[in-house]
């Protein structure tokens, strides 16, 4: 079933301002094919959760449509939405085993013992539960408690599933094994799926698409690949892992688009439109992409400057190199034995590829970060 929505908006009212709510969700417009899974990705209070509960009906918004397999649902209570919801916590019941959990949305439908029997130990096996069938909840790490939960979301087929920050509770590697499990799930019974999370990770991770929000906007929808390299703005690329951004100004407009950063003329792979000829343009660039070599050795590069950081992390160097920009520059170098290492103090020059360069629109004025 495909979910749509119609220029959502959701404004919390405050009784002691009169007129003057909290807009949690402003003007949402989104369109989630069948069998999808679209993640919404933001920082904390940017609206997700509203928009997801508005989805599944248990918030109501205060204009707007909410489309769910073609049929408009505003007016449609949530139980008549055939929708599913799975949570951080884990909503299972304490005194039911594995299998009672997750055969109770089926026996609560009333359907046949033989059916409820089928169906209950189908999902089992696909969710690994089979063994642990008798087990009570208390008896399961979190990482089971979570599977058991997710089982129980999909048993009933609903047509829309809808996660909130499902992972939040479970450590870090097992948060990683279950993203994988979730995103096999969804595609195994080609549900329909709406994902929360504020963790740029897994939200690449487990998406056909993200939808990054901002204060209850909607700041650019698109493939994981999308939204990495070739951010809408500087929120997007700022919030989805990290990036350097060099101001300058367009140089002409024809390809290769080429951006005068203080003297020195950079090609960029892609931009976004509304950068005009001779205006200000912003490159962004990600660490991983920028090349460091040792100043020594010559020849001309993008910049020069010295490591004031290096951080060894093992697979990969973290260093910080002031280059006479406002902010040090961050760079990430891969398999640093190939590489090489540098040293706080070490002189180096720096370059990128241009298709790793991506030129940005300057902000309008007055809607940059307060
Ligand atoms: N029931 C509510 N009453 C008043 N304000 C709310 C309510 N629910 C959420 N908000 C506000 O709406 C905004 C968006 O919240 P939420 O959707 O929970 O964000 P997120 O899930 O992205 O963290 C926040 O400013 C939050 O404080
Ligand atoms: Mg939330």
């Amino acid at each position: 079933m495909s979910v749509r929505l119609i220029d959502v908006t959701k404004v919390f009212e405050d009784p002691s301002r009169p007129g003057g709510g909290v807009v949690a969700v402003d003007g949402v417009n989104l369109d989630v094919a069948e069998g999808e899974l679209v993640t919404f990705l933001g920082p904390s209070g940017c609206g997700k959760t509203t928009t997801l509960r508005i989805v599944s009906g248990f918030e109501s918004p205060t204009a707007g449509d909410v489309m769910i397999g073609g049929a408009r649902v505003n007016d449609e209570p949530p139980n008549k939405r055939d929708t599913s919801m799975v949570f951080q916590s884990y909503a299972i019941f304490p005194h039911m085993s594995v299998e009672q959990n997750v055969s109770f949305g089926l026996e609560l439908k009333g359907r046949p013992k033989a059916v409820v029997r089928e169906e209950t130990a189908r999902i089992m096996d696909v969710m690994g539960l089979t063994d642990m069938a008798k087990r009570r909840p208390d008896q399961l790490s979190g990482g089971q408690q979570q599977r058991v939960a997710l089982a129980r979301a999909i048993v009933n087929k609903p047509k829309v599933l809808l996660f909130d920050e499902p992972l939040s509770n479970l450590d870090a590697k097992l948060r990683d094994q279950m993203r994988l499990e979730i995103r096999r799930i969804q595609q195994t019974f080609g549900i329909t799926s709406i994902y929360v999370t504020h963790d740029q990770v897994e939200a690449m991770t487990v998406s056909d698409r993200i939808v990054v929000m901002n204060k209850g906007r909607v700041m650019q929808v698109g493939a994981p690949f999308e939204v990495y390299s070739r951010p809408a703005d500087r929120f997007v690329a700022d919030f989805i892992g990290r990036v350097n951004f060099f101001d300058g100004r367009a140089v002409g407009s024809a390809e290769p688009f080429r951006v005068d950063l203080g003297g020195r003329i950079v090609e960029v792979g892609s931009r976004v439109r509304g950068i005009v000829e001779g205006g200000e343009a912003v490159v962004a660039v990600r660490p991983e992409s920028l090349r460091l070599r040792p100043a020594a050795e010559g020849g001309s590069s993008f910049a020069s400057g010295r490591v004031t950081k290096a951080v060894y992390l093992g697979s990969v160097i973290e260093y910080e190199i002031d280059a006479g920009f406002e902010r040090p520059v961050l760079a990430v170098s891969h398999d640093p034995v190939d590489a090489g290492f540098f040293s706080v103090g070490d002189a180096v020059a720096l370059d990128f590829p241009a298709r790793a360069a991506h030129a940005l629109a300057p902000e309008p004025r007055g809607t940059g970060d307060e």
